[in-house]
């Protein structure tokens, strides 16, 4: 499934799911920093999971639930959170972000927002505004 639709794709089992979501799904959302699982910039959700797509062979999700930023159809409280206290400045983190910010959880402390976090890197917005928007997000 993939973002609610169930999705059958022909493709090379060993392409990168970043690259099949960006190049065969259009779903260009999800971004490539490092592509080395070290910036968080390509961050989904795999089984509600928090998931590198750039280090993740597509046929590792056959018959997972996969859920991008564009699953999030704009209205999830986050996003707009995001918007609203200057969590997105350039944006290239920002999907990433979101998507890990999701899979912390509702209402989350400071600590947990930094644990959920911290594989995710930004260069522009010094974290905070990042972490404020989480925490206020509803
Ligand atoms: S692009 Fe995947 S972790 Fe950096
Ligand atoms: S907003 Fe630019 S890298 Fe985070």
């Amino acid at each position: 499934m993939l973002n609610g639709r169930r999705t059958r794709l022909d493709v090379h089992p060993m392409k990168r799911l970043l690259d099949v979501l960006r190049e065969e799904c259009g779903l260009t959302g999800t971004k490539e920093g490092c592509g080395e699982g070290e910036c968080g910039a390509c961050t989904l959700l795999v089984d509600n999971r928090p998931v590198n797509s750039c280090l993740v062979p597509v046929a590792h999700v056959a018959g997972a639930r996969v859920m991008t930023i564009e699953g999030l159809r704009g209205r999830h409280p986050l996003q707009r959170a995001f918007v609203e206290h200057g969590g997105a400045q350039c944006g290239i983190c920002t999907p990433g972000m979101i998507m890990a910010a999701v899979a912390v959880g509702r209402k989350p402390a400071l600590d947990q927002i930094r644990t959920g976090l911290a594989g995710n890197l930004c260069r522009c917005t010094g974290y905070e505004a990042i972490y404020r928007s989480v925490m206020r997000a509803r």
